[in-house]
């Protein structure tokens, strides 16, 4: 099989490589370049251009957004430019790249990825995706078939967006030990379990590289807790799956 090309756009960094859809792992090392700041779409479509330029590949591209996307449009921009809102952003990167390419969430390709190959393999039922990093992202599986968009990071805790005080950058924004974060997990992860009930919750995003430090310290609940498999490829690797299903 072909390799497809995936693309993981985050906050501070664009990545991408060639990925093997049959071991679901990348095929070649990938590439990383600074997200530009401000990240305004003419210049993060540029970046993601070196990116995919610096690879001799052909054929379609899958490429995640740090927000809502519906229909190949950007629909939220929490994390980024507004410049991304209600942009028809697939058609723009399509046109750009001169290739076919697909959008979609990246806390959804991020899922996608886990679902398929790592942590949430072979499960049925109901399976969260949780990511953390500069927000929080989230993709909802349903006997494997996803539900598109949820932004369960956009819950309301304490009066604010649970991002606010529980993903990754609010640990680092506010000092918080292992210990602190850990609480204002649980306390994120109880809101969430009340309100979705998943049998299986898979923390992944950038901090899941480091989960002994703070999964052992969650309290006892009904889903079952793992850390993401895939760790730092997940979106690369489900956003060229997203791009070869549609294409
Ligand atoms: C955005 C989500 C995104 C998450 C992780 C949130 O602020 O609203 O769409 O998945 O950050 O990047």
């Amino acid at each position: 099989m072909t390799a497809v090309f995936g693309v993981d756009i985050g906050g501070s960094g664009i990545k991408g490589a060639p990925v093997d859809l049959a071991a679901g792992a990348l095929a070649e090392p990938r590439y990383k370049v600074l997200t530009p700041q401000p990240s305004a779409p003419d210049a993060v479509i540029a970046a993601v251009g070196e990116v995919v330029d610096h690879f001799d590949h052909q054929g379609p591209v899958g490429l995640t957004f740090p927000g809502v996307v519906v229909s190949g449009h950007t629909r939220t921009a929490a994390n980024v430019d507004p410049g991304w809102l209600d942009l028809a952003a697939e058609q723009r990167f399509s046109e750009a790249l001169g290739r076919p390419c697909v959008l979609l969430n990246d806390a959804d390709a991020a899922g996608l990825a886990e679902v398929r190959f790592g942590a949430g393999r072979d499960r049925r039922g109901v399976v969260l995706v949780l990511t953390f990093g500069t927000g929080i992202g989230s993709a909802l599986f349903v006997d494997g078939a996803l539900v598109p968009n949820t932004e369960l990071g956009h819950l309301e805790l304490r009066g604010k967006d649970a991002e606010r005080r529980a993903s990754s950058a609010a640990r680092e924004r506010h000092q918080l030990t292992w210990e602190e974060w850990a609480v204002r997990l649980d306390e994120y992860l109880d809101l969430v379990e009340r309100l979705f009930w998943p049998q299986l919750l898979i923390i992944g995003g950038g901090v899941s590289r480091k989960h002994e430090k703070f999964l052992p310290l969650l309290k006892e609940r009904a889903a079952t807790v793992v850390p993401a498999e895939l760790r730092n490829d997940a979106g690369i690797v489900g956003a060229a799956m997203a791009a070869a299903e549609a294409v």
